[in-house]
């Protein structure tokens, strides 16, 4: 088992991502809405899990967005929007967590861990080399996302707004730094 990420990520592990998108997310997914537009440049955090024999088994992105793509988003919740405008070194980004799935035998294992642990170490890297965050947040689509998100200690942006199985809006009070050193340091 291991993590394929970014730059090493090739358009067939792509493809093959995509596929698992589909599988989870069904109808609600799109080709062009998490990976081929949003990830052009494979800057922002992509990271696949595969097996032993290279066979995906799940997948997770982040993504960097302008203001308002971010303010656009936040008022309709059209996800076909975003996309990835890369990091920029300085306080001035957006983060945006935006999917992240396992194939289904392969939930509630722990396995999620090494998505955790994969993306507090590119999380570190981008702070390290001076890429900071002014924003980071994320919209649970399940129950499973917000317990992602909260494990990650993501909160409400309006609790008011989520809705009774957690779905909804979601942002990091201190971008993660909290999440990001508690990772780091096990
Ligand atoms: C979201 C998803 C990847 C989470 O994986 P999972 O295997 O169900 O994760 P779990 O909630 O069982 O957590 C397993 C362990 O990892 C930990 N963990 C999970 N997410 C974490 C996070 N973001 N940060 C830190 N730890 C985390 C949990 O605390 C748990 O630890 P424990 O065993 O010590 O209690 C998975 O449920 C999934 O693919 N769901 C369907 C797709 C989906 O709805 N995606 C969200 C769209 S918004």
């Amino acid at each position: 088992m291991k993590i394929i990420a970014n730059k090493d990520i090739d358009d067939d592990l792509l493809q093959r991502m995509i596929k698992i998108e589909h599988e989870v997310f069904g109808d609600q997914s799109e080709d062009i809405v998490t990976y081929r537009h949003v990830h052009d440049k494979r800057d922002g955090g992509l990271f696949c899990l595969v097996d032993d024999d290279g066979t995906p088994i799940g997948f997770a992105d982040a993504i960097f967005l302008s203001d308002e793509q971010k303010k656009e988003y936040l008022n309709d919740g059209n996800f076909r929007i975003l996309k990835n405008i890369g990091p920029k070194a300085g306080t001035d980004n957006n983060l945006y967590l935006f999917g992240f799935a396992l194939k289904k035998e392969y939930r509630n294992t722990g396995i999620v861990k090494m998505f955790v642990r994969s993306f507090a170490t590119w999380l570190g890297e981008l702070g390290s080399q001076g890429v900071k965050m002014k924003y980071t947040f994320s919209e649970a689509w399940s129950l499973d996302g917000a317990r992602f998100l909260q494990a990650m200690g993501m909160i409400p942006i309006d609790k008011s707004k989520i809705s009774a199985d957690g779905q909804g809006f979601y942002y990091s009070p201190d971008n993660l730094a909290e999440f990001t050193a508690k990772v780091l340091r096990k």
